[in-house]
């Protein structure tokens, strides 16, 4: 399946991937900006209107009603341009929020088909910041940014009308222009610079909050609840003294903008009053003059809040376009057979060597498995047998060999046809905080109840689920109940059940269960992995002796195989195991 996320998305161009995002909504843009122009226009009318009642006043040609007059027009311009702007941010703030929806989603669904080794790279709280506060920013860049920037049309318009009324005076007012520009400019360098880091911190602690969530009750148990607390009391002491930073820099703006804005008033006021002396300069023009002087210091200050915005925005898309960026390492490409449509399940490992990142794990791992059969894997922990499973189900691929389903390379192969045509129970299960009947037909949204009967059943789970409150439909996690690990390790088998695979993993699923239950287990799988070929990974000999194949995995290579009887006569690693088991057995009964 294409990715359409990534083609919106263009990588070290963050204003190139907003813009392809927002072309949709268009039409609210023109119509908000169409109203700010409006708004704008209007707002400037109203020193000349102040005007027009200081010439009257001054050649003493106004009366009451005139007065009144000007009053309703003022009042009028006020209105008009109050409406026009609630419609805009009305439009502006929708936009920008349906902007913001499209790509949090295309994020999403763009992270969920990253291949495993991303998710070692990032960490979790990483790309969840990502998903919030770097996506708030780059939405803020849309609404209050676009807003902040059409505000910016008052500055050449009001210049323009003020050069109208006195070029001269104009030009005296734009004397301390330069010192502004630079005051903004370094302003703004400085935020930008210190928002970035507030953005980093803030990854810090979303991260550290995360892990320490999810591992709440190893924090507990261990009794390191107060190291964890004031550890995270570190980071966030840090994330608040940068924000803090940022909003003292942020402060520092406006009175400083003041002190200047206030100094070129004194000037245009110094000058203008001297020239209305001299006759030069009517009163009237003077004092629209100094209004428009007034109205100045509003969008200069935006500006530079306008610039920040764009910088955080900018800052922050590229953030999100780094995850973007990142292909799934594992993907179907041009040489995927797309013709193959179903498997029978033989599986063929050849000469398969591999390595996470450098560290070499497996070595010349070297097997056959017909299909229908059932395939053991034992070995001491750390051995490599999860890493054979994961190459299977291509988590990973091969750093050397080749492995083969059907006789045809596995990379060859749809992935969406080999991962639903391999149940994986891994070591591990990782259930929803969701009903019973959601985790289980995960695989199989449409299952029938009769299905999900069998499935159950095939895992002795059955009576366990109906005689909770409330059936298959029963919440678990959080807000519900919580299985015992053996009774998650069943359900997770009956999930991969469901889904009707033609190769059955189970690594080390039966690893909680007491021997009795896996006993059922086994028994009840029997038939249901009697045409299925089946790879069953364990510690315990009991669980593997009726297999077809036994692999005794030793520091990634393979160091004796056969059925039970022949690795027992062989007396190896496998027949040690055994006696040492066996030994345990009898210890237990005593
Ligand atoms: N994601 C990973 N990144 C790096 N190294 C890994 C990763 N997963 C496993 N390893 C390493 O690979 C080796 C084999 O691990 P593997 O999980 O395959 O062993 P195992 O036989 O399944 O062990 P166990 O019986 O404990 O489940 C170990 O040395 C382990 O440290
Ligand atoms: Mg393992």
């Amino acid at each position: 399946m294409p990715d359409s996320a990534v083609h919106k998305a263009f990588p070290g161009r963050p204003f190139a991937t907003i813009v392809q995002y927002n072309r949709p909504y268009w039409k609210e843009y023109g119509a908000g900006a169409a109203l700010a122009v409006l708004f704008v226009g209007i707002s400037l009318l109203m020193p000349m209107v102040f005007r027009a009642v200081v010439a009257r006043l001054e050649a003493g040609t106004m009366t009451s009603s005139v007065l009144w007059a000007f009053f309703g027009v003022l009042v009028l311009i006020a209105a008009i341009s109050g409406v026009a702007r609630y419609l805009q941010r009305c439009l502006m703030v929708r936009a920008s929020r349906k902007f913001e929806y499209d790509l949090r989603n295309d994020y999403f669904r763009h992270v969920q088909q990253l291949s495993q080794d991303f998710f070692h790279r990032m960490q979790t709280g990483d790309i969840m910041a990502r998903a919030t506060n770097d996506l708030n920013y780059v939405r803020m860049f849309i609404g209050p940014g676009i807003m902040g920037t059409v505000d910016l049309l008052r500055l050449p318009l009001t210049l323009a009308m003020m050069t109208y009324l006195s070029a001269k005076l104009t030009a005296i007012a734009l004397i301390p222009l330069p010192i502004i520009s630079l005051l903004v400019y370094s302003f703004v360098s400085l935020m930008h610079r210190q928002s970035k880091r507030v953005q980093d911190q803030f990854a810090v602690v979303t991260s550290r909050a995360q892990e320490n969530l999810a591992g709440a009750r190893v924090v507990k148990a261990y009794g390191v609840a107060t190291r964890e607390v004031d550890a995270f009391k570190n980071v966030s002491q840090t994330y608040m003294r940068e924000s803090i930073k940022l909003s003292a820099i942020m402060a520092f703006t406006w009175p400083f903008l003041g002190l200047v804005m206030g100094v070129t008033a004194l000037l245009v006021v110094w000058r203008g009053g001297l020239m209305v002396v001299r006759g030069s300069l009517a009163f009237a023009d003077f004092s629209a003059h100094l209004f428009y002087v007034v109205m100045l210091a509003m969008p200069l200050a935006r500006f530079g809040w306008t610039l920040t915005l764009y910088q955080r925005g900018a800052a922050g898309m590229n953030r999100l376009l780094e995850v973007f960026s990142e292909t799934p390492s594992i993907q179907d490409d041009e040489q995927t057979q797309q013709h193959v449509a179903s498997i029978r399940g033989a599986v063929r490992f050849e000469e398969v060597s591999f390595a996470y990142d450098k560290l070499p794990v497996l070595h010349h791992v070297d097997f056959y498995v017909e299909a229908g059969q059932t395939l053991a894997i034992v070995g001491l922990t750390g051995s490599g047998k999860s890493s054979i499973v994961s190459l299977l189900t291509r988590e990973y691929d091969p750093t050397e060999g080749r492995i083969l389903i059907d006789d045809v390379d596995a990379r060859r192969l749809p992935v969406s046809l080999l991962r639903s045509n391999i149940g994986y129970v891994p070591q591990e299960t990782f259930l929803f905080s969701d009903t019973i009947r959601a985790n289980l037909t995960l695989g199989r949204p449409n299952a029938t109840p009769e299905e999900i009967e069998r499935a159950l059943n095939l895992a002795q789970l059955r009576e366990t689920v109906e005689e909770m409150p409330e059936g298959v439909d029963t919440l678990l996690g959080e807000r519900g109940v919580n299985l015992s690990g053996g009774q998650k390790q069943r359900l997770a088998i009956a999930r991969a059940a469901i889904c009707d695979p033609r190769v059955l993993i189970l690594d080390d699923a039966l690893s909680s269960v007491d021997t009795h239950t896996e006993e059922l287990i086994l028994s009840a799988l029997k038939q249901f992995l009697a045409r299925r070929t089946s790879i069953i990974i364990a510690h315990r000999i009991s669980t593997v002796q009726h297999a077809d194949l036994i692999l005794v995995v030793d520091d990634g290579r393979i160091v004796e195989r056969g059925t039970h009887p022949e690795l027992l006569a062989c007396g190896g690693l496998y027949a040690d195991m055994h006696e040492r088991q066996l030994l345990e057995e009898e210890i237990e009964r005593e």
